[in-house]
């Protein structure tokens, strides 16, 4: 029997580290000024978020999304000591494309350096649900045998479209870059619990405005009739969001899919080495384990130091925690995520 085996992981994350002390400080090229740009206070966010810091790009054009991406995606295809020429397919999940389009998967094509190879190339849209939703696709191309190396990458730019003013703190103070990739392909084998082992995606649209991102309107001529620069004008430009309904949805939404994951594999937290959440808000998660009753043992969160980078936060952490020697190989892990859609699911598979 043909399954998906992670062959290789990499991650990413800018330089430059931004402290809760220093964001209020921030203008929107998130340059450091002498007055403070917004009112907002390393107290709340921890309090309230867990975070304490994250990273940031340069703000000076020379780092997108597929850059990110590329640091990445290279460390994952070293990790599984292949070559960027044997990638037959590249699964790329972000909020923050490099422009409207193409996909940002065809960018990091080129500077990977096999724009001229045969590789199929996917943009997905499921923001922090990324990850969860790209591993199902890789999961079905390689079982079918579509495609034999698939490299699922999440990479996300947050730090040029967010509102550094007391008007947008709510969301400012959630997001930060970086990137995370693996690479995966088929194994053959009689185990049934070897590899990825469970993929399961879920979808409401009923939350589809509760967080979003607009910047244009299609259905209107102009579709971008604001001006970007005119703060009172320019809401368009930055995330918008429920915050209470997000935290309430995203608990139900994991906890849902953690205990749906662990039923329809027969298996329990002993089978289980790592429970890895999306990376959101470090209370979501406290609260996902609560409810589920998680082992906090078995808990991996990065949160603290990297912020939410949406659809890079589960490789971000695994690869942070076997940097650290937590994860080994072999290890079993459980994901479970939530986003912007809305949309949630959940992953059991061996590292
Ligand atoms: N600094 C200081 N004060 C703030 C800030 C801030 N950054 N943001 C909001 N406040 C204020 C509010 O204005 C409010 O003031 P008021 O009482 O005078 O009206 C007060 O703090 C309390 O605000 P609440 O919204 O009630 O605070 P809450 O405890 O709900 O925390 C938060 C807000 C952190 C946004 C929370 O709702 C949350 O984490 N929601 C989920 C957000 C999330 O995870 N989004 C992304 C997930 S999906 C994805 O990753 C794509």
């Amino acid at each position: 029997m043909i399954r998906t085996q992670i062959l290789g992981l990499g991650s990413y994350v800018p330089d430059r580290v931004v402290t809760n002390s220093e964001l209020p400080f921030l203008n929107d090229r998130h340059e450091r000024q002498e007055t403070q740009q917004s009112e907002t206070n390393d107290e709340w966010i921890a309090k309230r978020t867990g975070i304490r810091e994250r990273r940031y790009v340069p703000n000076d054009g020379s780092v997108a999304t597929s850059d990110l991406a590329l640091q990445a995606a290279k460390r994952a295809i070293a990790d599984a000591n292949l070559e960027p020429g044997e990638i037959d397919c590249i699964i790329l999940g972000t909020l923050s494309p490099d422009i409207h389009f193409p996909g940002t998967a065809v960018f990091l094509q080129k500077k990977l350096g096999i724009a001229d190879r045969n590789c199929a190339c996917f943009d997905i849209r499921q923001q922090c649900s990324a990850f969860v939703y790209g591993l199902q696709m890789a999961d079905a191309f390689i079982k079918t045998g579509m495609y034999k190396r698939v490299l699922l990458v999440g990479a996300e730019l947050h730090s040029h479209s967010l509102d550094y003013s007391t008007r947008g703190r709510d969301v400012m103070v959630l997001f930060g870059d970086g990137a995370g990739a693996v690479v995966l392909g088929p194994q053959e084998t009689d185990d049934p619990r070897a590899g990825v082992m469970y993929t399961a995606a879920h979808a409401d649209g009923n939350g589809a405005m509760d967080l979003y991102l607009k910047i244009f309107d299609i259905a209107k001529a102009p579709y971008v009739d604001y001006d970007a620069r005119d703060r009172e004008q320019n809401q368009a430009k930055y995330p918008q969001m429920d915050g209470k309904r997000v935290f309430l949805n995203a608990v139900r939404g994991m906890v849902m899919s953690t205990q749906a994951a662990l039923a329809k594999t027969g298996l329990s937290w002993d089978d289980i080495a790592w429970f890895v959440p999306h990376q959101a808000n470090l209370r979501i998660n406290e609260k996902v384990v609560e409810v589920a009753k998680i082992p906090a043992d078995k808990v991996l969160n990065t949160i603290q130091f990297y912020g939410n980078t949406t659809a890079a936060t589960v490789p971000l952490t695994i690869d942070y925690w076997r940097q650290q020697g937590k994860v080994k190989r072999g290890d079993r892990i459980l994901a479970s995520v939530f986003g912007s859609g809305f949309t949630w699911g959940a992953a059991i598979f061996t590292f």
